[in-house]
């Protein structure tokens, strides 16, 4: 069976302000994920930063281009030394299959690599409207999710509601990560597809991404550590 864990994502537009972040958990080591906004902002040194603190990393770069641009890019993250990454499964299985390769570092390791189905802010009649796809949400998400099977990868970004159709397409071993989790009293913001870490854990998913639920408290060791409680413990 995967390991359940609870994933921060640290959306912050400095290095100073994810490390001030970080330094309030003392007593314990977060995995973290580092999204666009800080990578974008501090580079591979931030990477290398947390990673040498003892955190394990989500570098959530979602990579979606040309298959020989993704393998070359993919390549070049296969240096860093991050627990995951990602790519978004509308690129194709050619350009999964690529950044899966470009991944594989020359020993065989790897880190895990996930493939954003879609958005959890994305509503079933934005897809249809805006993106002219023409079959339920669900439909897309356990489509997508198949094609990253058949490509080879270790699972999917989807919402926790989701999560269990998945696992029950492409197995219980094919990863879910789930962001748009809220806590009963917290407030939703712009995610659309979203529960609860209780919900989460009952339906299934490996690991949540929790974001302004944790960084936006008033004390976020403690909402961490709630999270944690809910979803693991
Ligand atoms: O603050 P919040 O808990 O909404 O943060 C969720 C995080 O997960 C954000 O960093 C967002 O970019 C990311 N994410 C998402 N939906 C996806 C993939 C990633 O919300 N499908």
């Amino acid at each position: 069976m995967n390991q359940r864990d609870v994933i921060i994502a640290c959306d912050f537009s400095s290095a100073e302000a994810t490390l001030a972040f970080l330094d309030k958990f003392t007593d314990c080591k977060p995995f973290v994920k580092i999204g666009m906004e800080l990578y974008y902002a501090a580079g591979p040194a931030i990477v290398k930063e947390i990673k040498d603190r003892g955190h394990k990393i989500f570098l959530d770069l979602k990579l979606h281009d040309i298959p020989n641009t993704v393998k070359k890019a993919m390549s070049v993250l296969s240096k860093m030394d991050v627990d995951m990454c990602n790519l978004h499964a509308a690129g194709t299985i050619d350009m999964m299959k690529a950044a899966l390769e470009g991944l594989t570092r020359p020993d065989g390791t790897r880190p895990l690599l996930i493939a954003v189905t879609q958005l959890t802010s994305t509503s079933e009649e934005r897809m249809q409207k805006e993106l002219l796809i023409n079959a339920s949400i669900n439909d897309t998400i356990v489509k997508y999710a198949q094609n990253a099977k058949e490509a080879g990868l270790d699972g999917v970004v989807c919402s926790p509601l989701e999560a269990g159709m998945v696992k029950e397409a492409c197995g219980a071993e094919f990863v879910t990560v789930t962001p748009g989790v809220r806590f009963a009293d917290g407030e939703v913001g712009d995610q659309v597809r979203v529960t609860t870490p209780e919900r989460a854990k009952e339906i299934g998913t490996d690991y949540i991404v929790v974001g302004r639920p944790i960084t936006q408290a008033e004390d976020p060791v403690a909402a961490y550590k709630r999270c944690v409680a809910e979803f693991v413990g």
